[in-house]
């Protein structure tokens, strides 16, 4: 071996200085980062928009691409890179959590992929109707049963079921008043769906749907893989890229700063 031979370690050094420096877009400008309306309008937080439109120049521009505050998403991400480099903590753990107690349970693995997904739109795309923007996220990679299961949980989750067990949720009264009505779109879906042959997908991922505060076990990603390989039709292309009729939700988490 030569002596100018690089160690591992000093190569692994090397290629994260190479990724630390590798150039952001609109580079050497100040980047401003307009909110997306929907997680604004309502709050106390003003407008920004008029302020930073005055503020542009060719030293500050609106933010468009790779953002230096999150990770860097690879230029094919895979469902598993949006649970790790986009998604919130609690999202993160909730849909792993959720899946790994379907799984243990033993049920089938369309059921645990639901209970994986389920709030896939919590993650960091939007809350209001998460379950009908989920179930559109994930259609065209899955059975079509588990973005039925997705949508209708949505609705179902306001709704007792005592032959599985299932009861209103005590964290529900605690979110919204204990004397909150779901409106009657979500009445009439739930009925629906119970109606449906898929109904026991949809209900088993409400049943699952707790939110374990038990931050000492780790979760392994990873236990889905086999499941995920089997069942969600991961694109050569990369999530975002290969045109599916939502692969501009995907984009959208990847750049969720993106002006336009
Ligand atoms: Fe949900
Ligand atoms: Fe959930």
């Amino acid at each position: 071996m030569s002596d100018d031979a690089t160690s591992p370690n000093e190569a692994a050094i090397a290629f994260e200085m190479a990724e630390l420096a590798a150039e952001f877009p609109q580079a050497g400008r100040k980047r401003m980062i307009l909110p997306s309306p929907i997680g604004r309008i309502g709050t106390d937080t003003p407008d920004p928009e008029p302020e930073q439109l005055a503020s542009l120049s060719p030293s500050a521009v609106m933010m468009m691409g790779d953002n230096p505050a999150l990770p860097r998403m690879p230029a094919k991400p895979t469902l598993m890179d949006f649970f790790k480099l986009r998604f919130g903590d609690i999202t993160f753990r909730h849909l792993l959590t959720s899946a790994k107690h379907a799984m243990d349970d033993g049920h089938e693995e369309k059921v645990v992929l639901a209970c994986l997904l389920h709030d896939i739109s919590n993650g960091c795309l939007v809350r209001p109707d998460h379950g009908y923007w989920g179930a559109q996220i994930v259609a065209p990679y899955v059975d079509e049963e588990v973005a039925w299961a997705v949508q209708r949980h949505q609705a179902l989750r306001y709704f007792a079921d005592e032959s599985v067990g299932y009861a209103y949720p005590a964290s529900y009264d605690r979110f919204f008043g204990p004397d909150y009505v779901p409106p009657e779109y979500i009445r009439r879906e739930a009925e629906e769906a119970r109606a449906h042959r898929w109904y026991m997908s949809a209900r088993l991922v409400t049943l699952y749907d707790i939110y374990f505060f038990d931050t000492a076990t780790p979760l392994d990603p990873e236990a889905f893989t086999d499941v995920i390989g089997r069942h969600f039709r991961q694109p050569e292309e990369g999530l975002g890229f290969d045109g599916s009729p939502s692969a501009h939700m995907w984009r959208t988490m990847i750049w969720p700063n993106n002006f336009l």
